[in-house]
């Protein structure tokens, strides 16, 4: 029986245009609209905040807590953390940048990434939030789960291997795609994703076009026969760190 988490509002609302005040995020006031969450007022002033589950297209699910900020002096997730006039943010802090590397620590550990061999190499967000984060090597012990790889669409695999459990395939799915063909199943550390159907994907209605093909932050969604198209070097992140293109935002010279 899969778990799919509650759906809080259809489609994701846009913020109003104009400013509804200010927030100040490491020392800095920026405006934000309203209906911004932190996370959101942050990226358009071009303060980059870690994320892995946050996507722009998608409701935000408050599961990775990666963006986790002290905001008001207390530790909140600042993609579901709305914004409010006079709000305190801290984000680049040795304290919270700590904190973000024990929760990648153990991501990496949970599953199985072997970067040097794996098809999502330089457009990954793990990775690249492991470089960008100093990461260098988990410290912790690795667990060598041994879940099962879906190979059974024709279009698309599942490596759940490589899964972080961001549920941005869920949300994507159910929001966008009108499917729900993901969900959770079990709890705590036995925690996975799930079709919904013994068969495996192939035996839903998973369409390559679907957006949950393409939200996936790590390989674990893989379209077949579309992962070398292009080649390393030339990946989202070889050449830049994550979070680069929202702070370009902020060092771009007003028109
Ligand atoms: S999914 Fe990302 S972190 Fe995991 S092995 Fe692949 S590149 Fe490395
Ligand atoms: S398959 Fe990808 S998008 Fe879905 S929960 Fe796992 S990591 Fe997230
Ligand atoms: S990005 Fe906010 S909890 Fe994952």
């Amino acid at each position: 029986m899969s778990a799919v988490p509650p759906v809080t509002t259809k489609t994701r609302a846009a913020p109003e245009p104009g400013a509804a005040g200010h927030i100040t995020i490491d020392g800095t006031p920026i405006p934000f609209a309203a209906g911004q969450s932190v996370l959101d007022a942050c990226d358009a002033a071009g303060y980059y905040i870690p994320r892995l589950c946050a996507h722009p297209d998608l409701e935000p699910a408050g599961h990775c807590r990666l963006c986790t900020c002290k905001i008001n002096g207390r530790n909140a997730a600042a993609c579901v953390t709305p914004a409010v006039n006079g709000m305190l943010v801290e984000n680049s802090t040795n304290e919270l940048n700590a904190d973000r590397r024990t929760v990648l620590e153990l991501l990496f550990v949970e599953g199985n990434h072997v970067c040097a061999y794996c098809v999502a190499s330089g457009d990954c967000e793990l990775q690249a939030l492991a470089y960008r984060l100093d990461l260098i090597a988990p410290t912790l012990p690795y667990l060598w789960p041994t879940p099962r790889v879906d190979a059974s669409h024709p279009d698309i695999y599942l490596d759940r291997n490589r899964c972080i459990l961001c549920s941005r395939c869920i949300r994507a799915s159910r929001d966008e795609d009108g499917k729900t063909l993901f969900g959770f199943q079990e709890r705590g550390i036995a925690l996975r994703l799930n079709v919904g159907t013994k068969e495996g994907l192939g035996a839903t209605t998973m369409d390559v076009l679907d957006k949950a093909a393409s939200v996936c932050p790590v390989a674990c969604i893989v379209i077949k026969r579309d992962s070398y198209r292009v080649p390393n070097g030339e990946r989202r992140f070889d050449k830049t760190p994550i979070g680069a293109d929202i702070e370009a935002r902020r060092k771009a010279p007003k028109p």
